[in-house]
This record gives structure tokens, C-alpha cells and sequence, in this order.
């Protein structure tokens, strides 16, 4: 495992991180708590230093997971979460005023509560799970998280930015306000790397590639056929003709892909830590064998040039989320 800098706040953090949202077992159906556990382990075995969860997952049932392996482990291990909307709406949407989403006691009660769950005195990163560019101006954040660094009950700050609105972050990332942004980066998804990843350099923000695989679209797993369980929210994602269309999608790219050593999520994965501003690519993890595959990806280095080049033409701008 390799290790990237994060941004302003200096730690060390694995090139893959683990995204903990599956393990909370109610949006993504399946995980059994056990294999979960097994799997965080085996990630920190491996190398793996950086948790994102969030109160959000399961209720805190994620953070609860979380907390249990962390407090255990003997090494450090970095853990971030993140401060659900006030009002619950995923994305954050135009027009409603911070006070309604995360208005200042609201942030340092939340923080509060993940630690309870986490059972730890200090998390490594604090995020807002959603972020509107109208809100810049607003003292309700700033004062909220720059609280929680007074107190020490957040070592670092940053933000969820909103699906597929990359450039809503330029203005937040250049006030030097925040250490991180975590934003979606795919094969499909390559529009952070036009302006965000530069100002992300340029300002020494950490960068967290989210959703490397599209939520399992680039897992290269999906057929018209595949049926997710009841109550999957990827019963959504992937609903109508949209699971004909990605296996579309990942034939074209297959073809593109012959003679690239590694399985597609792996060349997925690697394709994120190709950009030098990404610190951590966090896929979502469930169990030991995606775990290790995933980890192993990280020695290989970035995807030569050509790779790059031919994976330009594979972008596919759309937006899979149910609002
Ligand atoms: N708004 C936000 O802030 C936001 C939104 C979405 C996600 N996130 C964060 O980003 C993380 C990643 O996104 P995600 O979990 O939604 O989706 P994802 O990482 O794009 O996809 C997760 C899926 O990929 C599979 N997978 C992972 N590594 C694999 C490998 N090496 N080989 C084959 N399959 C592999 C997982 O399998 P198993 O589960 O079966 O192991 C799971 O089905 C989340 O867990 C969360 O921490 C944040």
C-alpha cells in the first residue's frame, strides 16, 4: 500500500481508503455485521489507514462498525465522517438557506453524536455531507467548523460536494477555509480533473475520489438480469433500461481495456489514483475478496498514458440519483 499527503492537515493516508455507507446495511442491503468487521480488519492488514462513514449510514449503524474495529486497532488509523443535511435532502438543493441545512448548534451537536457512536473523543475529518456554493458567505459553517477544530472534536474539516456539481466547490476550496473536498471520480465521471483537481492542488486541499465504481456500474457486474434485493436503494439507480445501458457501456470499455493487466474495478480504482490531486480512493467495501482486490491496486501506480488517453473517450455524464 501507498501512502498520499492530505492536503493542509499532513497525515499520511493509504491510496485506498475504505468507503464504509454499504456496512451500514439499510440504503445497501446484504452486509451481515460480521462480514463487515472481517472486512474493515483485513483492509487495516493490508495497509489501509482511512475510514469515510458518515452519521448517516445506517443511522450511525456504520459509524458504530467503525468505531468497534478502530478502538482495537493498534495502529492509527484515520477516521472521517460527515454531518447528514438538517432538513435530509440529498442534494443539497438551490435556494434553501443554510439555517434549514446545517445551521451552527446543529453541527456541533452532530459531530457530538457521531462521536458517541464511534466511541472516540476526536474524529480525523469532519464533512458536511452536502454542499450549495450559496451558502460561501454564511457564518453558520465557517463558525461551525472552525468550533469543532477549537474544541478538538475535529482535527480537519471539509466537504461532501453535491453529485456531479465538481465546480461548485472552486470558491470554498480557494478560501483556504477547508482541508478537503470529497467529490465523485470515475471513468465515467472525469470532470473534477478540469478545474477542481487543479485549484485541489493548488491550494493544498486532500481530495477523496467518491462512488470509484459507480455505485457498481463499474464493477463490470451488472447485467439486465442482475436483481438487487428489496429495499436496495440501487433498485433505483439502476432502474429501467439503465442496467442494459451500463452493461452497454462496459463492453465498449472492456474492448478498450484488452491487455491491461487487473480486473475492471481494479483498473477502475487505479484510474483514480492516476490523478496526482486525489489522496484516497474510497470504494465501497463489504467483504474480505473486494477488500483484497481493491487494496492490491495501489502498488501498481497510475494507468500508463495510452490508458489514460483511451479512457477519455469511455466519460458518460448523466445522473443515475433519485432526488
Ligand atoms: N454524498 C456523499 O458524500 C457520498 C455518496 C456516495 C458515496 N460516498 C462515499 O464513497 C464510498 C464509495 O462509494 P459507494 O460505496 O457508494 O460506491 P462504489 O465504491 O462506486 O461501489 C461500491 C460497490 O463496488 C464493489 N467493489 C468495491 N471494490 C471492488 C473490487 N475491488 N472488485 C469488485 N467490486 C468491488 C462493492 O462490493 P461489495 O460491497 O460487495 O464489497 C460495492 O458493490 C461510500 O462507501 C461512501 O463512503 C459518499
Amino acid at each position: 500500500m501507498r501512502y498520499r499527503t492530505f492536503g493542509k492537515a499532513g497525515y499520511s493516508i493509504s491510496e485506498i481508503g475504505y468507503g464504509a455507507w454499504g456496512i451500514g446495511a439499510k440504503m445497501w442491503q446484504g452486509a451481515r455485521d460480521e462480514d463487515s468487521i472481517a472486512a474493515l480488519r483485513r483492509a487495516i492488514e493490508l495497509g489501509l489507514n482511512f475510514i469515510d462513514t458518515a452519521l448517516a449510514y445506517g443511522d450511525g449503524h456504520s459509524e458504530q462498525i467503525v468505531g468497534r474495529v478502530v478502538r482495537d486497532t493498534p495502529s492509527k488509523v484515520f477516521v472521517s465522517t460527515k454531518i447528514p443535511p438538517k432538513n435530509f435532502l440529498w442534494p443539497a438543493r438551490p435556494g434553501i438557506g443554510i439555517e434549514e441545512v446545517f445551521p451552527y448548534d446543529y453541527i456541533i451537536q452532530s459531530t457530538e453524536q457521531s462521536l458517541r457512536n464511534l466511541g472516540l473523543e476526536a474524529v480525523d475529518l469532519q464533512q458536511l455531507h452536502v454542499w450549495n456554493a450559496e451558502w460561501f458567505g454564511s457564518e453558520e459553517w465557517r463558525r461551525g467548523l472552525e468550533d469543532l477544530k477549537t474544541s478538538g472534536k475535529a482535527k480537519a474539516v471539509g466537504i461532501s460536494i453535491n453529485d456531479y456539481q465538481p465546480d461548485s466547490a472552486l470558491e470554498i476550496v480557494k478560501s483556504g477555509l477547508i482541508d478537503s473536498v470529497q467529490v465523485i471520480y470515475n471513468i465515467f465521471d472525469q470532470s473534477p480533473a478540469e478545474n477542481l483537481f487543479p485549484a485541489c492542488r493548488e491550494h493544498n486541499v486532500g481530495v477523496l475520489a467518491r462512488v470509484p465504481l459507480d455505485e457498481g456500474g463499474l464493477t463490470g457486474t451488472i447485467t439486465p438480469d442482475t436483481v438487487f434485493p428489496p429495499g436496495d436503494w440501487r433498485n433505483a439507480y439502476f432502474k429501467d433500461d439503465r442496467k442494459q445501458q451500463v452493461a452497454d457501456r462496459v463492453a465498449a470499455l472492456r474492448k478498450d481495456l484488452e491487455g491491461v493487466p487487473g480486473t475492471l474495478p481494479e483498473i477502475a480504482l487505479r484510474f483514480c489514483l492516476s490523478d496526482p490531486a486525489v489522496t484516497s480512493v474510497i470504494p465501497g467495501m463489504r467483504r474480505i475478496s473486494t477488500v483484497e482486490s481493491s487494496c492490491s491496486v495501489s502498488d501498481l501506480g497510475p494507468l500508463p498514458a495510452e490508458v489514460l488517453a483511451s479512457l477519455k473517450k469511455h466519460e458518460w455524464r448523466r445522473n443515475f440519483y433519485p432526488e
